[in-house]
């Protein structure tokens, strides 16, 4: 079946991973950059290779974990951060994981699902969110079509989607995208 643990692991069996930016993105970076409390506890779902990560490791936040359906880019992951504790890599199906977080980083996960999950995925954020918990990071802006991945959306339809659950704090067009995602996305900070 399209976008199961087989259809993702493939693509990094194929080296076919168009949305791999190879470094921390900016939108991303400028976000923790401004964060205070290195002890908060972190997730990334969809962590893939994993460069937010690693960025947020490496800056001293040590409560941080990720999650991916597909073991490859954990792997990878692995490989290239010899330091990073295992047992904060998970390989698990986002919609089964059960833990809580302070913070949950979005980028490039959200555009990977079927947009029917989108409901599925809302109310999911908002179980692995503490109180007052937050949801930060980039949602893509062009127009959602049976394309993809990556799946679009609009400010409106995110607005729906996550108001009931959410304080939408932040849903702007993003400033500080790297150059092909430019005008391309939103930056979102949601809380619980
Ligand atoms: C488009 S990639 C983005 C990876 C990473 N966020 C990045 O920016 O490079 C989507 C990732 O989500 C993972 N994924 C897809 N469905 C998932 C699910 N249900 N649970 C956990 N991970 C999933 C895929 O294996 C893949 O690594």
């Amino acid at each position: 079946m399209k976008l199961s643990k087989n259809y993702w692991s493939s693509r990094y069996q194929e080296a076919d991973i168009p949305w791999d930016t190879g470094a921390v993105t900016t939108p991303i970076k400028a976000y923790i950059d401004k964060l205070t409390n290195k002890d908060i506890k972190i997730l990334v779902p969809g962590v893939g290779n994993g460069y937010e990560l690693a960025y947020l490791f490496n800056n001293g936040f040590k409560n941080v974990y990720g999650l991916d359906i597909s073991k490859e880019p954990l792997q990878n992951f692995k490989n290239q951060n010899c330091n990073f504790p295992s047992d904060q890599l998970i390989e698990d199906d986002f919609f089964n994981f059960e833990d809580t977080f302070d913070l949950i980083i979005e980028q490039t996960f959200f555009c990977a699902l079927s947009p029917e999950l989108r409901p599925l995925y809302a109310a999911k954020m908002d179980s692995l969110l503490k109180p007052n918990g937050k949801l930060a990071g980039v949602l893509f802006s062009f127009p959602l079509t049976t394309q993809g991945p990556p799946f679009g959306g609009s400010k409106e339809e995110y607005q729906k989607l996550f108001s009931n659950t959410f304080d939408i704090k932040t849903l702007e067009p993003c400033y500080n995208s790297i150059k092909p995602r430019m005008n391309n996305e939103y930056f979102i900070i949601l809380k619980k």
